[in-house]
């Protein structure tokens, strides 16, 4: 798979704020810090463990993971734009050496058999495509007795078919159900398997992205975003796209948090 930064979201069905997202530095998942203490915490991650993250962005959680719980990480994200501005992250927070980015394509994985102590998917698994088919995938790389954690966002209520349309259009994904999600690990053969999902309230989640990151960290990074709003057009017709994002909606949105053990 191609290594090189010229490749565009668009190239692979993806939004085009990715683009965006990766010169800046900074992608997000629903849920923030608590989605991915949460997903640690469940997996029980430690010093001495090999963490996956696939569709690990800007690095950031991976990052935040490998300081805070002591594990080596493996981030994986089919996007080059976001594997270089994950390098640099885990460069300037120090942590070249417990944290390592590759390109690669979750239904895909550019790596051998039982591999990893854990797997964890942030807001990754709604664009991709065969999602039966990166499970296997997620199984495969996986120990026997590792475990599995995807943390998504959802629908909490029924939307009717124009919020759907609008929250697809402005997020650039397809939201799903919890049902949807809890299938797929019901029927994947994983064990102990644990869901729970939560409504968004746009205080906590304004808390939870910003704890990821810290507030000088936040600071460069809504820097960086002036900057590029000032210096590039397409930056600024997609702000005024994404911007669109209608806030009546939140109502509607939360995040799931699903995890699996894979049998001994
Ligand atoms: C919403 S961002 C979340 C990034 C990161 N997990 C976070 O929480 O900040 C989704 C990421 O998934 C990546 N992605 C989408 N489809 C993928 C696939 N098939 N394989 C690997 N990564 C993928 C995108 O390039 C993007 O970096």
């Amino acid at each position: 798979m191609s290594d090189q930064t010229n490749v565009r979201a668009a190239d692979y069905g993806l939004p085009m704020y990715f683009d965006m997202q990766a010169k800046m530095g900074h992608t997000k998942h629903l849920g923030g810090r608590y989605a991915t203490q949460k997903l640690a915490e469940l997996c029980q991650l430690e010093p001495g463990k090999t963490l996956l993250n696939v569709g690990s962005g800007s690095g950031i959680s991976a990052a935040y993971v490998a300081e805070t719980y002591g594990c080596r990480v493996v981030g994986v994200d089919l996007l080059p734009g976001m594997v270089e501005s994950a390098r640099s992250w885990a460069a300037a927070k120090g942590l070249a050496d417990q944290l390592e980015f590759r390109v690669g394509d979750a239904q895909d994985l550019p790596f051998d058999d039982n591999q990893f102590d854990a797997l964890i998917c942030e807001s990754v698994n709604a664009f991709v495509p065969d999602k039966e088919k990166a499970m296997r995938e997620y199984i495969r790389v996986v120990k026997p007795g590792g475990c599995i954690g995807f943390t998504e966002a959802i629908w909490v209520k029924a939307p009717s078919e124009t919020v759907a349309e609008i929250i697809a259009e402005a997020t650039g994904q397809q939201f799903h159900s919890p049902e949807v999600w809890e299938a797929l690990f019901q029927n994947s053969g994983l064990v102990d398997l644990h869901s729970e999902n939560h409504p968004l309230s746009v205080r906590d989640e304004a808390r939870n992205q910003s704890g990821l990151v810290g507030f000088r960290d936040y600071m460069k990074i809504l820097g960086r975003f002036f900057r590029l709003l000032f210096s590039d057009r397409e930056t600024r017709s997609l702000m005024r796209y994404v911007g669109s994002n209608p806030r009546q909606y939140f109502e509607y949105m939360g995040f799931g948090i699903y995890t699996g053990r894979k049998p001994k």
